[in-house]
This record gives structure tokens, sequence and C-alpha cells, in this order.
């Protein structure tokens, strides 16, 4: 067995909960070789601040930005060529990639046509990033791997392709390197294909079973980071979601800038719901957990928490604070640690 250890990153919202800064921070340790990107594909959008300057990425594994070995796994879907526009962007900025990015043979392909067809979407409100139709095709067993394409020399520029394509099982369970790995996830759990809000959902699993999916034995799993905000946004067409005309949620987007960093839409402000929250951390199985952008609501100044579908409203930050550190260590057995980040920057 070449794999020491993986820790997973999960989103227990709706995506956008700074997972990108959390794996960020993560990867810059020791505790890591490899950073394993399992799901979805160019519908995320990970936000993080390196060496001063932002950088958004969206297929690329966040470990890349430390030097780390960076694997886009077989539960992914690739837009070619945005990938390696986002590769030689990395590259322009100063970020040295050259054999450390990696994507699976199994890995489907987002084609042209898959792009048209989401761009038509009016019914889910996706990203359009094609990533529907291309899990479609992939389940209907008429889809594309990047395996198929390699061997089938089409229409890419394979001699200039700036990653390499690998067999991970090769790599995680027939290598005499022992690699510690970092999963990162995308999306949430309220997006994810099974547990999520359908039709209301990505196509892909965003569970710590979709890390086991890329060839993680679940053994192997080390600690679950899930990834949350001290409010909750969600983008997309599900109606009835909150009360947009709220000034204090029109608040919290502005001074939390809540745009989508892939569409650039606004993402529509509620409360964190606390039911919610419990019910993806029991189902991953959460021992860690990161709550981002609490400096946002203490800086607007309100405080506010939806718990047994009743809402909750604090004067202040100390009582929010402790009403949902309490209730969280009340619900979660396993629940090892609660970080509060007040920094777009740190944790
Ligand atoms: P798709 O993943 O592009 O098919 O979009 C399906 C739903 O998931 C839509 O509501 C999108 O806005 C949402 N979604 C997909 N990726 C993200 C993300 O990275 N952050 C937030 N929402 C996302």
């Amino acid at each position: 067995m070449a794999i020491d250890y993986a820790d997973v990153i999960v989103d227990l919202q709706y995506g956008d909960t700074g997972k990108g800064k959390v794996a960020h921070h993560l990867a810059a340790s020791d505790e890591y070789d490899m950073v394993l990107r399992y799901n979805g594909g160019a519908n995320a959008g990970h936000t993080v601040y390196h060496n001063g300057k932002k950088i958004v990425m969206h297929q690329v594994p966040v470990g890349v930005l430390h030097g780390k070995v960076s694997i886009i796994g077989p539960g992914c879907v690739v837009d070619i060529p945005a990938l390696v526009k986002e590769i030689k962007e990395l590259n322009a900025a100063g970020i040295a990639t050259e054999g450390l990015i990696f994507v699976d043979k199994r890995a489907h392909v987002v084609t042209g046509d898959h792009l048209y067809e989401d761009k038509h979407d009016t019914k889910i409100g996706t990203t359009k990033r094609g990533i529907g139709p291309a899990y479609r095709d992939k389940y209907n067993r008429t889809g594309i791997t990047i395996g198929q394409m390699e061997d089938r020399n089409n229409p890419y520029d394979w001699p200039d392709c700036p990653f390499e394509i690998i067999d991970i099982y090769k790599l995680l369970h027939q290598s005499t390197f022992k690699y510690r790995v970092l999963c990162e996830g995308a999306q949430g759990f309220h997006l994810d294909i099974d547990w999520g809000e359908y039709p209301y959902v990505t196509s892909s699993h965003c569970t710590v079973g979709s890390a086991c999916l890329n060839g993680i034995p679940p053994h192997k799993i080390r600690r679950v980071y899930g990834v949350l905000k001290a409010y909750e946004t969600y983008v997309g067409n599900r109606a009835n979601y909150t009360d947009e005309s709220n000034p204090i949620f029109q608040e919290i987007q502005r001074v939390g800038q809540e745009f989508g960093a892939t569409t650039s839409r606004p993402r529509k402000v509620n409360w964190m719901n606390l039911d919610k929250v419990i019910q993806a951390m029991q189902i991953n199985g959460v021992s860690h957990m990161i709550i981002n952008k609490a400096d946002i609501l203490q800086e607007v100044g309100k405080f506010g928490v939806i718990h047994h579908e009743k809402e909750y409203q604090f004067t202040n930050y100390v009582a929010f604070n402790a009403f949902v550190t309490s209730i969280l260590y009340e619900h979660v057995n396993r629940l090892a640690t609660i970080t509060w980040s007040l920094s777009p920057n740190g944790i």
C-alpha cells in the first residue's frame, strides 16, 4: 500500500465556503505530499491568496502553489482547453507547475457539445461549464475519458500539454513511496447529487465518500475537515431559498463580496442553518471544522442562526459563537476542533 494517510476537505453548505483557502493553508504544511481533487470540474472557483496575490483556481488542485504533486482524479470531469489555459495563467503568474499536474486517465472529458448544451440551461441555474451533460454521458456510457482521448490523439495539442495523464491506481497503490494525501473537494454537501436539494444540485458526489471513489480506501482516512461559512449562501434557480429583500442579508452580501468566483453571479444570503450543517457533518464524519467569514458578521454587526426551523438572533459575536459551538459539539460525536476564521487569508 502506498498511501500513508489521507485527509479530506468537504464543504458543509452550498459551495463557496472557503475550501480553497483551507486547502492552501493545509497544503503548505509538511503533512502532505500530494493534493487530489476528487469531484466536479471547472464549475469550481477556489479563491486563494498566495504570496499576497489573489488567485482563482478552477480545475487545478491548490497544492500546486506549494510545489506539491497535484492530481485531478477519476471522479472529475475535465475541460481540457480551460485546464491548459488555467495552467498557463498560473505559469504567467510565476507559479512553476512542470512535472506537478497529473490527470487520471479515467476522468471524463467535457466536450464542446457539453458546453454548448449547458449554456442553454435555464432550469437549474448551472455555472454553464458543461458539468451536467458530461456526467450524464459518463453514466450513459457514451462519454469519453481522458485516456481514450489520448489514445485517439485527438484535437488537443498533446506535445505541448502542460499536464501528464496517469493511472492513479499505480501511483496510490503500486509505488514504493508512501503518499500523505490531501483530498480537495468541490461544491458542497447540499449541492451533492444524492444529498442535495434535487434537482437543484450539481452532478457529482460532494461527500467524503467521493474521495474514496477516487482510489482512497476508507481506512486510510485520518481527518475530515468540514468547511462552512458563519452564514449561508446559495447560487442557482431554487425558488424561495431566502428573503432577498432582507436588508441584513443584502449587507452581508455586500460586505462579504458574495459574488461567484466562476460566474460573478450574486450569491443569495441566509443565516447558517444548523440543522443542515449537522446533517452534513454526521454524514461526512467531520473531525475538524472550519467556520469562515465570521469577520463579515462582526463587521455587519448582526448575528443569526436557524436551529430546529427557528431563527435565533444574537446581539454580539461571543453569544453567537457560544450557541453554535455548543450545539455542534452536542450533536457530532467525532468532532475534535472547531476553528473560527476571522480573516480572508488565514485560519
Ligand atoms: P453545475 O455544477 O454547473 O451543473 O451547477 C449546478 C448547481 O450547483 C448550480 O446551482 C450552481 O450554481 C451550483 N454550483 C456548482 N458549482 C458551484 C461552486 O463551486 N460554488 C457554488 N455553487 C456551485
